[in-house]
């Protein structure tokens, strides 16, 4: 059964370490020992009001796991977070619960009166919820870009409008090998 619930607090080690296997299943050992770090560190060092994170599990096993993390415009009143990052079990995979994830969390970002959305992946994928290529006149990112195509965003209200000036990331995004 697939229960998506609230926070990651109580999961422990159980988050990190399925980002981990999702990872290293599709981009090695080492790509997956790193997304456990940065995990770990966006757990451990983000400010509470910062960071929010979903969880898809069947009874204690987590299938699947999702954060955002609010990027600041110091020049624009709107609330924007970055959906980074996500992923499902490896024996879980293809079955839809990475759809819902997303679905899940942008709704309740919606409910706490978060107005955008970006996120930096695979266009064609975030496209079946509703993320669409934007550029950096539209939101700068955080850092500069080694992928600008796959700068990604999508508005949680009405309005559209570009979001004004420079931004920031949580510290745990604050690493330029990451963008
Ligand atoms: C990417 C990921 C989160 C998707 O979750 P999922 O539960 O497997 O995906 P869903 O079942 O919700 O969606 C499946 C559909 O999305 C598409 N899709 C899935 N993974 C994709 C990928 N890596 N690239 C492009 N399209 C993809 C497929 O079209 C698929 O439809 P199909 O089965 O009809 O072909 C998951 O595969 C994963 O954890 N991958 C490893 C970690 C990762 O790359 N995370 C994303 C970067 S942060």
């Amino acid at each position: 059964m697939l229960n998506l619930s609230f926070g990651h607090q109580r999961w422990g080690a159980a988050i990190p370490e399925m980002f981990r296997d999702a990872f290293a299943a599709s981009e090695g050992a080492d790509e997956g020992e790193a997304i456990r770090g940065l995990v770990q560190d966006l757990i451990s060092t983000t400010p509470k009001d910062d960071l929010l994170g979903y969880v898809a599990a069947d009874g204690a096993t987590v299938l699947g796991c999702i954060f955002f993390s609010r990027v600041t415009y110091e020049n624009d009143p709107r609330q924007v977070f970055l959906m980074s990052p996500v992923a499902v079990k490896p024996d879980q995979q293809r079955t839809g619960i990475g759809q819902k994830l997303i679905g899940f969390g942008l709704e309740n970002l919606r409910q706490k009166d978060v107005d955008y959305a970006v996120t930096y992946g695979d266009p064609a994928y975030y496209a079946k919820t509703g993320f669409q290529q934007i550029t950096e006149a539209f939101a700068r990112a955080p850092m500069p870009l080694s992928q600008p195509h796959g700068w990604l965003g999508q508005s949680l209200t009405d309005s559209d409008a570009p979001i004004v000036g420079p931004s920031r990331c949580v510290s745990a995004f604050d690493r330029p090998e990451l963008w």
